[in-house]
């Protein structure tokens, strides 16, 4: 092999070591070609202490080549145990909302989160946290290029678009990030503390805007 063939590799390997420990490095949009290489680095990454605890780096579930994308605030033990996102009773509950409008969670959408591990306790993930996660979000999406993205919860809204207002004033309002339309929705464990479905009530309001969501979805297919 070449010298610079070797020192190429050399280089190659450094940045990948530094991009999974330092979250000041920067992961640059096209890193990564496919969903698994991201799982790959993300079972390795300790950019945050998040993976000191982990059992499984949870990446996403459902279609990476589906329309709508919905982002979560970060996986619960359920999701940490199975490596998979929103499949404890607040997913479950989703899954159901989303069946509502005939969305099915295999095949309409990709679902994923501001963080991929586990915080302890299933506190509230740190500013730091989901800033040293939040490259991989972003190459998520780029790899999934929905047409649409469903914020759901304050968390998901301030960590992608740094929007910090509550999730009751801004829920079903269209909004516009680098050029995609998000709706930022409420999270499914706030409808499992809010159980009534009577109007003006946060499940009724959830289902109304995920009847919004089936409409633009179908206006974007015409
Ligand atoms: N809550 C979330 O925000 N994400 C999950 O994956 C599970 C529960």
């Amino acid at each position: 092999m070449s010298e610079e063939k070797q020192l190429n590799l050399f280089e190659t390997d450094v940045n990948s070591k530094l991009r999974l420990t330092d979250p000041k490095t920067p992961i640059l949009p096209g890193t990564y070609k496919t969903m698994e290489e991201i799982k790959n680095d993300c079972e390795r990454c300790h950019r945050c202490d998040l993976g000191e605890n982990r059992t499984n780096a949870v990446i996403g579930r459902g279609n990476p080549q589906a329309k709508i994308m919905i982002v979560g605030e970060g996986p619960g033990q359920q999701e940490d145990e199975r490596g998979l996102p929103f499949v404890g009773r607040s997913g479950q509950l989703l899954d159901k909302i989303l069946e509502s409008v005939e969305l099915n969670s295999d095949r309409d959408v990709f679902i994923s989160n501001a963080v991929r591990c586990r915080p302890p306790q299933n506190r509230t993930p740190l500013v730091k946290e989901i800033a040293a996660c939040k490259p991989y979000l972003l190459e998520q999406i780029r790899l999934v290029n929905p047409k649409i993205i469903l914020l759901s919860g304050a968390v998901a809204v301030k960590a992608l678009t740094g929007d910090r207002r509550g999730i009751s004033k801004i829920r079903g309002q269209w909004m516009e990030w680098e050029g995609r339309l998000c709706m930022p929705i409420f999270h499914p464990a706030y409808l499992l503390r809010n159980s009534s479905k009577e109007p003006g009530q946060p499940k009724w309001l959830m289902w109304q805007d995920l009847q919004a969501v089936r409409a633009k979805l179908d206006e974007l297919n015409k």
